[in-house]
Formats: C-alpha cells, structure tokens, sequence
C-alpha cells in the first residue's frame, strides 16, 4: 500500500484545524504529501482559510466570517478552542498558506462557496497561486461545480475537481463542463467498478475523509493512485509502512 498522504485542514489531531500551526506539523512530515484546506473571503475580499461559515467553533469570534474584515479577523483567536498550547493562533489568509507551504507539499484547496456567495473568490485564489509559482502543486476543489466551471473558465491549465458527496448524476457531463481531471470523493461511495471506469479514462482521484484503517486499507487497495485524506496521517502512515 503506497497511495498518497493529505492531511484534512492541516494536521488536524495534532493542531487546530486550517492554521499555519497544523499545516506546520504537516510539512514536518516527509510522508505527507498533500494538504487539504478551506478558502473563505473576508468583508474586505481577503482570501482566508477556515472551514466554517461561521466563527463559533473554531475561535472565540461569532457570527459569519463573511461579515468581517481581514484586520477583525485577524484579531480572533484560532488555537485555544483545542489547546491553550495554541492559544494566540490566528485564522491564516491563503497568502500565509502558500508562503509556508510552498516547495514543500501539494495543495488541496476547497473553496467554501456557493454560486455567488464570495464573489470573485476564484480570480483571487487564482493570482495567488501564481503569484507564489505553485500552479503545479495545487488542485482547487468545491462542492459547487459551477464555480470549478469558473476555475476553469479563468485558469484552464490548472488542476481542477469535483467534490461529491453521494453517487453523482450525469457526472461524464459535469466533467466535461467544468473542465475538472480529479473526483474528490466521500470515501463510501468508492467502488472497484467506479474507479476502474474513471481511472482508465485518466481521472484522478481524492478519498475524504477515512480515519479508521479498515476503509483506509479497502480504499487504498481499489487503484493506487487514490489520495487518502485523513484527519489522522500517522494512522495511515503506519499502515502504509507495515502492509
Ligand atoms: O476535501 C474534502 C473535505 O474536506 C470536504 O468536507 O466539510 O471537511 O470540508 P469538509
Ligand atoms: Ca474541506
């Protein structure tokens, strides 16, 4: 078992979710090799990286990300709701991300949005990414298939993919449309018939988010090429040493 290693919103066991603190622990490990992480926008159009639409959960914020300010923003605090070992992290922009990131590991890059709810959301991501040279390292994901369509629209040379969460419906269509080469699938609904048609077809694929071995280990064994996505890489990564 060799398939390929990312870390689900950084090394999110080790440190809180979608901080530069969890995407550190990732680059520390060399088997790592991809990392996966949430883009928002701020009020003022900032790229940055949180997973949910609102505060709560993640800092000691509230309300909606979308309502703020890159500068208010800045002044949350990221890490205490995990540990006080991180209290004093901030929520990143995607800018930070790839400065840290850069040379070091592939980026999985979820837009958070839907339709026109950050508008504008994809040109931003896309001048970064080439601001920081990382076209080849990147591939950028959503839900939203329209916005892939845009991605692609805007940046045709870059990597793009589905994020599907069931058995997708006129998915030979989807691809085609939004000009997407990977599937970004919810693990259960990965079969050996389903790989194996799109796989010769040359479509790559990301498994979210399998953190217990057995489905790592039955995921890993349909084609290995499948990128496990995984809260807990050091899981993973022991299987992949001793099977
Ligand atoms: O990239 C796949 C996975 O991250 C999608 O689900 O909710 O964790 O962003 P979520
Ligand atoms: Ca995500």
């Amino acid at each position: 078992m060799n398939n390929p290693c990312a870390a689900h919103r950084g090394w999110s066991n080790k440190a809180p979710e979608n901080t530069l603190a969890a995407f550190q622990k990732a680059i520390e490990q060399p088997h790592i090799d991809m990392i996966e992480l949430d883009v928002q926008l701020s009020r003022d159009g900032v790229p940055v990286v949180i997973h949910d639409f609102t505060l709560e959960r993640t800092t000691n914020g509230t309300g909606y990300v979308g309502d703020y300010t890159l500068k208010e923003l800045k002044q949350l605090d990221a890490g205490s709701w995990y540990s006080e070992a991180f209290a004093g992290e901030t929520i990143p922009t995607f800018e930070e991300v790839l400065q840290l990131v850069k040379g070091k590991k592939k980026l999985n890059i979820e837009l958070k949005c839907a339709g026109d709810w950050y508008p504008g959301i994809e040109k931003k991501v896309i001048e970064l990414i080439r601001q920081y040279g990382m076209e080849s390292s990147v591939v950028i994901t959503s839900f939203h298939h329209a916005n892939i369509r845009e991605v692609s629209r805007l940046a045709p040379d870059l990597k793009k993919g589905l994020l599907i969460d069931g058995m997708p419906l006129l998915l030979d269509e989807q691809l085609e449309v939004t000009g997407a080469t990977v599937l970004s699938m919810y693990y259960p609904f990965l079969t050996e018939t389903f790989v194996r048609s799109y796989r010769d077809r040359g479509i790559e694929f990301i498994a979210w988010t399998i953190d217990q071995p057995e489905e790592m280990k039955r995921v890993a064994a349909l084609d290995e090429g499948i990128v496990i996505c995984t809260n807990e890489p050091e899981r993973y990564l022991e299987l992949r040493v001793y099977t």
